[in-house]
């Protein structure tokens, strides 16, 4: 009897995970819809790389939703915030802005969503007539003329997108997604933005008020002296690099494979063309001339060191601007950036300095070659042909 039980049990395993091989985790959801979620950090390049998704015709794009869960609810602390974020997003990657009602202020409409005129689907039809599908939104102009859209408009148009993109710097591990990796209505890809801590720093140095209440919630509120903050919230960022990058790679999950991809900002900055043409293809969307020439002009603009709001996209020259913390930064800070990161920064590419000569001499490349540090799997050749 006893025997017979353990035999049956042994079945179940088998079969299942005969079954799990025959629907891949990469069966795709009825609609064919693709969920990608931008998972980054504070400064990391995230805004420019999102506004290459979102100006493609294909996606509907927002931008950091987990913002609202945090600057609602602040009290708890990161740890405690994260099921919360990821409900939102399972919701808002549906297209179900329902959810955002805890967050909102009554009557809300569009412009109540965070940085929401930086979505190109918010300034188009059927959300707004003002950008034709297809064109490049200017954010001035739609801040003014679309704001008046309400959630249910913004529904419709998430709708009628084949991808929907969600950026987020709020997410410090992969578990709490798990769900919504096997949710069978749910396609989804992680992209993985990192960037070099040192330049991460100095650029957040910039418009450090900015960051202060995100930083309390990143640091669980604990009670920290003020010129410590920024060294142990770049910890927390850093460990949390190491974990979702390790979690994705060494060992992961069925319902993962296939569906994280790391790129790191500076290989962007370098061969904007290049990463970006591979990020389009890891999530099945085609890049048409007319980006590629936008790419370019954005990658490629003047105006170096011209004062810039905290979340605003820059156009000013991308490669340039990932090595200026090297003359800019202290060494003393430098040195302590890297202890903290230093784990993060060997399992990246990012070389360390050990003296200020060393940090000041541009000509020494601090970036290793990406191939062992870059992974990712890419989807099966089975999955449905892109919808450029
Ligand atoms: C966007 O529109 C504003 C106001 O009409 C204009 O001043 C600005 O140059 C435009 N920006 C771009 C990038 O075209």
């Amino acid at each position: 009897m006893i025997f017979l039980v353990i035999l049956q049990g042994a079945a179940v395993v088998l079969f299942c995970g005969w079954y799990v091989q025959l629907s891949p985790c990469g069966s795709a959801p009825p609609n064919g819809k693709v969920h990608v979620l931008l998972l980054s950090s504070w400064r990391s390049g995230s805004s420019f790389v999102g506004q290459v998704f979102s100006q493609h015709p294909s996606v509907f794009y927002l931008m950091e939703p987990g913002w609202h869960v945090w600057t609602k609810l602040q009290k708890p602390g990161a740890r405690v915030l994260r099921m919360a974020v990821r409900d939102l997003f399972r919701s808002v990657f549906q297209c179900d802005f329902s959810v955002m009602d805890a967050y909102l202020p009554e009557n809300h409409q569009v412009s109540s969503l965070f940085m929401w005129s930086h979505s190109r689907a918010l300034c188009s039809p059927p959300a707004c007539p003002l950008t034709p599908r297809g064109q490049f939104s200017n954010q001035t102009q739609c801040f003014k003329t679309c704001s008046t859209t309400g959630l249910s408009e913004v529904e419709e148009a998430c709708s009628t997108y084949s991808h929907v993109v969600l950026k987020e710097v709020r997410f410090f591990e992969l578990e709490s997604l798990f769900p919504l990796l096997q949710d069978p209505t749910l396609d989804i890809r992680i992209i993985h933005l990192v960037r070099d801590p040192r330049a991460v720093v100095r650029s957040k140095e910039e418009s450090a008020k900015a960051f202060m209440s995100d930083n309390a919630i990143v640091l669980e509120q604990r009670s920290i002296p003020a010129p410590e903050v920024q060294y142990q919230v770049m910890k927390e960022i850093c460990q949390s690099h190491v974990r979702i990058n390790e979690r994705a790679v060494l060992k992961p999950p069925p319902f993962l494979k296939g569906r994280y991809k790391m790129v790191r900002y500076e290989d962007v900055a370098r061969n904007p063309l290049e990463e970006i043409t591979a990020m389009y293809e890891f999530v099945g969307l085609e890049a048409t001339s007319q980006l590629e020439e936008w790419i370019y002009r954005v990658t490629h603009g003047k105006g170096k060191g011209s004062k810039k709001e905290a979340f605003e996209i820059t156009s000013r020259n991308a490669a340039d601007v990932s090595q200026a913390w090297r003359t800019v930064l202290p060494h003393s800070k430098v040195k302590r950036i890297q202890e903290v990161c230093q784990e993060a920064m060997a399992l990246l590419g990012y070389r360390t300095v050990h003296s200020e000569k060393e940090q000041k001499k541009l000509d020494i490349d601090l970036l290793m070659p990406q191939e062992p540090y870059q992974f990712s799997w890419l989807p099966d050749e089975t999955e449905r042909p892109s919808n450029g």
